[in-house]
């Protein structure tokens, strides 16, 4: 089979918006070879172990297991993560945690993460803003040890901490921002999502209780007094006004995401 009619016969059996691109990234896995060549040489043979490889990742993203699952990355925040069926699989929304981040940061500043997955958000904040000490959290051993990996492969291993852990850590009060994207799906919703995500990603990292605010509701039971900002990302307005009438010692500011959704929260204390 040529690079071209593997590619048309991706996008046939994908159907979806990105099969284009989708079949492009398994081709790559599948045979080793760059963007570049794939487009520079549409005529070229694959091997055949290259052709079996590349149909069995087909049959596995028809039958909804998701493309980064396969490829075992994901860009996100412009840097390209390693993911695994442990992890969430990085979201373009929470991009907008990092960015309201960055703006709340300053030179030293100590930040914590609770339920870090891949390591993403700790990361890109990472990343792109110097001098920060970064404590990230989860309670899921083999998510702290693909975080691990994603640090090391980043050089990041001087700025940011691993630590298992079930929402809370010692010290957090310290923490000049808290920053969290924790599970927020509500139970009945979480039976509607759609297979790709309900068979393959963690439970562990998507549901949380009938109202979607079982790990939030906890988070802030245990800061009354915190000084500092948390942000955390969640589902829509009635979990914002859910959590304003239950916690109403701290200030709400509503943050919302490139469609115009309420998508994260800066919670602060009132003063
Ligand atoms: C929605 S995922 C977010 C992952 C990553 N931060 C991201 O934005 O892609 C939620 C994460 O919270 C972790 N988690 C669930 N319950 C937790 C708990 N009680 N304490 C700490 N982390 C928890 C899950 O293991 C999962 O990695």
């Amino acid at each position: 089979m040529k690079i071209q009619k593997a590619l048309e016969l991706g996008c046939c059996t994908l159907h979806s918006e990105t099969a284009l691109l989708d079949s492009e990234l398994l081709l790559q896995k599948a045979s080793g070879l760059s963007r570049e060549t794939i487009y520079a040489y549409p005529e070229r043979k694959l091997s055949l172990f290259s052709q079996i490889r590349f149909l069995y990742y087909l049959h596995a993203a028809s039958h909804h297991k998701p493309i980064a699952y396969l490829t075992g990355h994901k860009e996100f925040f412009g840097m390209d993560f390693q993911v695994n069926r442990h992890v969430l699989i990085p979201r373009p929304d929470t991009e907008l945690l990092v960015e309201e981040a960055l703006k709340i940061l300053k030179n030293n500043s100590y930040l914590v993460e609770i339920g870090t997955g891949s390591g993403c958000i700790s990361c890109a904040i990472a990343k792109s803003k110097q001098d920060l000490q970064i404590l990230a959290c989860d309670i899921s051993r083999r998510a702290l040890a693909l975080a691990k990996k994603n640090i090391q492969r980043l050089t990041l291993q001087n700025t940011i901490r691993l630590q298992k852990a079930d929402l809370i850590v010692p010290k957090i009060e310290k923490a000049d921002l808290i920053i969290a994207n924790l599970p927020y799906i509500r139970s009945k919703d979480y039976l509607a999502l759609p297979l790709t995500i309900r068979k393959y990603e963690p439970r562990l990292a998507l549901e949380a209780g009938a109202d979607g605010l079982k790990y939030y509701k906890k988070l802030l039971a245990q800061l009354p007094n915190y000084q500092g900002v948390i942000l955390i990302e969640i589902s829509d307005l009635q979990q914002a006004q859910e959590l304003e009438t239950l916690f109403p010692g701290f200030h709400y500011e509503y943050l919302k995401d490139l469609s115009g959704s309420i998508r994260a929260l800066k919670i602060t204390k009132k003063t």
